[in-house]
């Protein structure tokens, strides 16, 4: 039933974003078709992060059971879902302006039906009837379930809205539907909401508490993956390493450390990743589980957000400078220099200094990250900064704060990529690679693109790859051994 990820970001996608429209929380991924003789068709496209991308295949997967196929042409649609994202006002325009679109779809096609799932859903709630004539349909994200219900009240003439927060619902039970998949690499969904309140954030207020998933229906639906033909899952939470589940009765817990080594145990095929991890929160005992286990990828998604102490107490990050720099130490103690990491970056919060700034870039010098997702700030209604504190940068300002943030941040990428070359780097296929069809593009386990004549080889084989060259975002090399 799984099909090849229909997707608007590529293979061999630059590791090293290089202008502040092209982050990537404002991806959007269409579903690709299931062709299984469903009555209706679901057309779904999602926003924002990795876990709107796993909700949606929850999505899928409860409306397969109520008979419908997905299709990728919205001209087959009978249902349109857009799965939206809240975290900057960017986010929220693409998703305006996407429904004006298909506002003009479904005058031609009258009996179309629309709805909003997922962040932005969460945060407008009824407001978004009264905003957009065009939806029939709001459901925020912990209320799928409740979906056929809602459709059929849609069906009936009216207009459904359910946007319940849960302190339980992990969706545990769901098997998603791999839309967002090669084949090769899945996501496995392991905690949902989150309880810190960084104060830019509008996360806690779309998702909810946090809550961490079964550890067994985690490292069953892992060895699912693994018998489907699956080498790679990446474990999903806003805060990964806050994970902590008790059994009912009290005899089993399970840390974030302990879990990733179950998942490890899997297979020793079986690559893992995870995503993301809060400086606060990631302890020795992950690293050091990072450090026993070869298929547990040497790569940490780590964001900073600022460089300067100052501004993280006013985004209430619950960590300084000194912390974030002793967690990166601790990595390289633990790890090695090999180990990636990457971060986000905030350009221009409240009342941020140009020296403030010049910390932040300081930052980007001393960790040496292999990668950086990077924004200027977007103040979010009802968040703390909006208000507590004043927006008072200006755009041009955050904007060219944020530039400096890139350009610093790619020389650090161009050097952490040159310094792999020469090396063998175990990868894992992707694919072919988007420059020809004679190479194939996949990752080594530090996250970074490796493209090498195709040979024999194919998607889902691990090749170890002599790098030879690198183009400064992705490796070039050969296959040995
Ligand atoms: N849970 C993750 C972050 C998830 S949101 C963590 O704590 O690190 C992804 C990223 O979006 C954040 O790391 C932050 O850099 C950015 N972001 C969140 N709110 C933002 C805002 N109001 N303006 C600009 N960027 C924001
Ligand atoms: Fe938002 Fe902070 Fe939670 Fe990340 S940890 S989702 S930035 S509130
Ligand atoms: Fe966006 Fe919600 Fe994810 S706000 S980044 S889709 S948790």
């Amino acid at each position: 039933m799984s099909q090849p990820l229909i997707t608007l970001d590529f293979l061999d996608s630059s590791p090293a974003p290089v202008a502040a429209d092209a982050q990537p929380a404002e991806a959007v991924r269409v579903s690709p078709a299931t062709r299984t003789g469903r009555q209706r068709k679901l057309y779904i496209e999602s926003y924002g992060c990795q876990m709107n991308f796993s909700d949606s295949e929850i999505v899928s997967s409860i409306l397969f059971e109520e008979g419908f196929d997905t299709t990728e042409q919205l001209a087959d649609a009978d249902l349109v879902l857009l799965n939206t994202c809240s975290i900057r006002e960017k986010a929220e325009q693409t998703v305006r302006m996407r429904l004006k679109q298909i506002n003009g779809h479904k005058k031609r096609h009258p009996g179309l039906l629309v709805g909003v799932l997922g962040c932005m859903a969460e945060r407008l709630k009824t407001k978004f009837l009264e905003e957009e004539k065009i939806v029939d349909l709001v459901v925020g994200p912990d209320a799928y379930r409740d979906l056929p219900r809602l459709i059929s009240e849609v069906d009936g003439g009216q207009k459904a809205v359910n946007v319940l927060l849960s302190r339980e619902e992990t969706y545990a039970d769901i098997t998603p539907v791999r839309l967002n998949s090669n084949g090769v690499a899945a996501f496995v969904s392991i905690m949902r909401g989150c309880d810190n309140m960084c104060s830019f954030c509008v996360v806690p207020f779309t998702r909810g508490r946090e809550r961490s998933r079964d550890a067994h229906s985690i490292v069953r639906e892992c060895q699912d993956l693994v018998v489907a033909g699956y080498k790679e899952v990446t474990l999903l939470g806003q805060n990964v390493d806050s994970y902590k589940w008790a059994s009912e009765d009290g005899t089993e817990y399970v840390n974030f450390a302990q879990l990733l080594e179950r998942v490890a145990l899997v297979s020793p095929a079986l690559r893992v990743r995870f995503s993301t991890s809060h400086p606060k929160d990631i302890t020795d005992e992950v690293l050091h589980t990072m450090a026993r286990h070869d298929n547990i990828c040497k790569y940490i998604h780590l964001p900073a957000q600022s460089g300067n102490s100052r501004v993280l107490k006013l985004m209430n990050r619950t960590y300084d400078r000194p912390w974030y720099e002793e967690r990166v130490q601790a990595i390289r103690r633990i790890l090695g220099d090999d180990c990636a990491i990457s971060t986000d970056m905030i350009s221009g919060f409240c009342s941020e200094t140009e020296e403030e700034h010049q910390d932040s870039l300081s930052l980007l010098d001393f960790a040496q990250y292999d990668m950086g997702y990077n924004f200027f700030y977007s103040e979010r209604p009802g968040t703390l900064a909006a208000r507590k504190l004043e927006d008072d940068i200006p755009l041009e300002v955050k904007k060219r704060r944020l530039q400096e943030i890139i350009d610093r941040q790619q020389l650090h990428a161009r050097a952490r990529y040159a310094r792999m070359v020469g090396r063998v780097h175990q990868v894992l296929v992707e694919g072919t690679s988007k420059r020809s069809q004679d190479y194939l593009s996949g990752r080594n386990s530090q996250n970074q693109v490796v493209i090498f004549p195709k040979g024999n080889f194919q998607k889902g084989d691990y090749v170890n790859v002599l790098a030879t060259s690198t183009t400064g975002a992705a490796l070039l090399g050969e296959a040995v051994g």
